[in-house]
């Protein structure tokens, strides 16, 4: 699952183990970060994410387990000396400082020279585009300036790795999405390895290099945003990222390489060849899982594919795009297409069709 990085990561975690009180909420996560890498820790509120980057930080001590930076075990090593740099959601700027001192502060705490804080403070605050807000003390700062504050104060340093807690979830859209650009910019830029906390799967498939999904403590995918989406190698992930239409079937027959299985209404078998996290069996029902993307609509059926007959109940233009709705097995089902391709009209016939390769069986629940 993870590419292979023999000592030449940036960070590693190996079997880390966290507990609060007697409750065990990071349960042995191994997890590699390579020279200059962005990965996302993606999941939902509650999983471990804030505990797991906190141990990175050297905020919080894991119970067992190693925390390995540029080959050397900082474990046991306290947080100011571990060449990190850290952004949190609430940007924890010091509110009685100004913006150029903020962003030293690092280097003051590490004794450097005036000249030298005062040369570099520049050179971070014109790579995050304030150069006119140095004298501005946080609070007569907008939160993208903050946020941008924030993320020079953490780079100043120079830091080995850069950690960052779901910094943008208190800005709007709009912003998030400028300052994704922007974060993404200015650490390809430092070249420095990265992880970033985020709950938002639209977030992290847009920003990284690889993303770790993670459920109660646990890592349950590892891998490139495509590959999670297209290929998630745990029903969690499926769930997680990106939606997917779940129609009940019953399973027909389980072949060497595919399983045929029946939805209701339809006489034609279809064909799945992926199955995550269950064990199948004749005769019992289960789910058949495709995303929106994966379905075409067509008028005449192709051998590779699945096709069902359905009548298109609405659509909704949106541009680059139609997405229709219609009726598959008795559950609404979604198709995005092109809006390029040939407009079809609400209640016409037409086929759903989708690769045999395509699709998901799953437990019914
Ligand atoms: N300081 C703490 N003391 C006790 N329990 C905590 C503390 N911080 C987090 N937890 C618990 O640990 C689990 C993981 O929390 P956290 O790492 O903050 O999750 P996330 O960042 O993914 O939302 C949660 O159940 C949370 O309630
Ligand atoms: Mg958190």
């Amino acid at each position: 699952m993870m590419p292979d990085m023999p000592n030449g990561c940036a960070l590693e975690l190996r079997k880390v183990v966290a507990s609060y009180g007697g409750e065990t909420v990071v349960k042995g996560i191994d997890l590699s970060v390579a020279p200059g890498e962005f990965v996302s820790l993606l999941g939902p509120s509650g999983c471990g994410k804030s505990t797991t980057l906190r141990l990175v930080a050297g905020l919080e001590r894991p119970v067992s387990g190693e925390i390995i930076v540029n080959g050397r075990d900082l474990t046991r090593v306290p947080p100011n000396q571990r060449e990190m740099g850290v952004v949190f959601q609430d940007y924890a700027l010091f509110p009685h400082m100004n913006v150029a001192r903020n962003v030293g502060y690092g280097l003051e705490m590490r004794r450097k020279s005036s000249a030298e804080i005062a040369e570099r403070v520049s050179e971070m605050l014109e790579m995050v585009g304030l150069g006119d807000y140095r004298d501005r003390l946080p609070g007569e700062l907008s939160g993208g300036q903050r946020q941008r504050v924030a993320l020079a104060r953490a780079l100043a340093t120079r830091p080995a790795v850069l950690l960052l807690d779901e910094p943008f979830a208190a800005l709007d859209r709009h912003l998030r999405s400028r300052m994704q650009h922007e974060l993404r910019r200015i650490q390809r830029l430092m070249s420095v390895a990265t992880i970033f906390v985020t709950h938002d799967q639209e977030e992290a498939l847009a920003m990284s290099d690889r993303i770790a999904v993670m459920s109660q403590g646990v890592l349950s995918d590892i891998g490139e945003p495509r590959r999670i989406y297209d290929d998630p190698a745990s029903r969690f992930a499926l769930d997680f990222i990106g939606g997917c239409s779940k129609l009940p079937v019953t399973v027909r027959e389980i072949g060497e390489t595919a399983i045929f299985c029946e939805l209701k209404g339809h006489d034609t078998l279809l064909e799945v060849q992926r199955v995550l996290g269950f064990a199948p069996v004749v005769g019992q029902p289960a789910r058949l899982a495709l995303r929106s993307n994966q379905i075409r609509i067509r008028q005449a059926e192709n051998p590779d594919e699945n096709s069902c007959p359905v009548q298109v109940k609405d659509k909704v233009f949106l541009g680059t795009s139609t997405e229709y709705t219609f009726d598959m097995g008795g559950y609404p089902v979604e198709a995005v297409e092109p809006s390029s391709n040939r407009d079809i009209a609400i209640s016409a016939k037409a086929l759903a069709c989708w690769s045999k390769k395509d699709g998901w069986l799953i437990a019914q629940d």
